[in-house]
């Protein structure tokens, strides 16, 4: 059976820099306490209504594609993964596909949904797809934009002052070559936890039931005309229309769960933890990834953080991580690089590469 690999990678992120103490400026925070809790001391925020999320992933996969050594009408499959997508529906790939210029080939375009874990999640699709021989040149995007759906108060404030907004993209290809390539990808989810981490509205379970068409409902908030069916007065009041963490609890599985994702890889593969030459976690908390390295007992120079610059950038986390990693020349070829992910669903996963 074939082996894939990624081919090439880029990333993006918006020039604007939103440091902590303008946030502080909206909200009762302080610099210090986000340094303390999460080690973040800045992030990026996409220019509203001129960028979205799909036209980040754009500007990302344009390198990914330059860097593997392709065009754009080579590309045989899209695969998107995101949290902020630009619309409710149609999804992000074939938005990418068109701003790409690539209609023509009419290829296939899969949105993912798994929040911290989207990449992983994508990759392993990916993964497949190039194994059994159907795809030769897969564009895997993972990208967000979180600003324009936080909530700039002090409510929000244990969510808001995490995330930014940035996009990572990667093209997944066919490989013979020795050891390179994709070794193993592991995906995991519990849903018992769902709404621990969630955006909750707008959404099937609430909004304008059939049953009350025709009755007077004070719905109050009608951003557009069909606004209302979705969005009513109660969400807006109980801050149901933002995203919602209850940060402690998420905090502990994640200390648990990337540490046995990561040793899931590893035994699957035959490799003991000092094998890894570079860990690149999800950047969701550098306390996280702090914990995570000193289980794995791994030095500094083998995790790559670069949550201090951008916060929390969801599913785009790992592949600007990655792309840095290997920009900066610290990741080279015959490196075994490992990839862990855990967030909202819950999901988690790991891979394992051979660079
Ligand atoms: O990427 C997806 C996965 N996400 C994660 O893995 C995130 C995991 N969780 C975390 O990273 C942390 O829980 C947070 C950084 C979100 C929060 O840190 P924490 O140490 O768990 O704080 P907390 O939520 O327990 O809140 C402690 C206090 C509270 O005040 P009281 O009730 O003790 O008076 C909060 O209201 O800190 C307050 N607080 C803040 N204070 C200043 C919460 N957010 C802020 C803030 N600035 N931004």
């Amino acid at each position: 059976m074939l082996k894939s690999k990624i081919a090439g990678i880029g990333h993006y992120v918006p020039d604007k820099v939103v440091t902590n103490d303008d946030l502080a400026k909206v909200m009762d925070t302080s610099d210090e306490w986000i340094r303390e809790r999460t080690g973040i001391e800045q992030r990026r925020y996409g220019v509203k209504h001129k960028q979205t999320t799909t036209t980040m992933g754009v500007e990302a996969a344009k390198i990914a594609i330059e860097r593997a050594g392709i065009t754009k009408d080579e590309i045989d499959f899209i695969i998107f993964a995101t949290l902020s997508p630009d619309y409710y529906f149609p999804g992000c790939g074939v938005l990418l596909q068109r701003e790409l210029g690539i209609t023509k080939t009419e290829v296939g375009a899969l949105d993912i949904r798994n929040q911290c874990s989207g990449f992983i999640y994508g990759l392993s699709i990916a993964d497949q797809f190039v194994k059994t021989g159907m795809y030769k040149n897969i564009l895997l995007v993972g990208s967000e934009m979180h600003s324009m759906g936080l909530e700039y108060t002090t409510k929000g404030r244990n969510v808001t002052v995490i995330f930014g907004d940035g996009a990572g993209a990667a093209v997944i290809q066919p490989t013979e070559e020795g050891e390179e390539g994709i070794l193993t990808t592991h995906l995991h989810s519990d849903g018992t936890y769902a709404e621990k981490l969630s955006f909750i509205n707008p959404g099937s379970h609430g909004g304008y039931h059939f049953d009350k068409m025709g009755e007077s409902v004070d719905f109050g908030y009608a951003d557009t005309e069909y606004g209302e069916i979705f969005v009513n007065k109660h969400m807006i009041d109980n801050a149901q229309i933002y995203p919602h963490m209850e940060g402690q609890f998420v905090f502990k599985m994640a200390v648990k769960k990337f540490p046995e994702v990561i040793m899931e890889a590893l035994a699957k593969t035959g490799y003991q933890p000092s094998d890894i030459d570079m860990l690149i976690p999800h950047q969701a908390n550098l306390r996280i990834s702090q914990f995570v390295q000193k289980i794995m007992k791994l030095e500094d120079s083998k995790v790559w953080n670069n949550i201090q610059k951008y916060g929390n950038t969801t599913a785009a986390s790992i592949p600007i991580a990655l792309c840095e990693a290997v920009e900066a020349g610290a990741v080279k070829k015959g490196d075994l690089v490992c990839l862990a992910a855990f967030g909202s669903g819950f999901t988690w996963g790991s891979a394992l590469l051979k660079w």
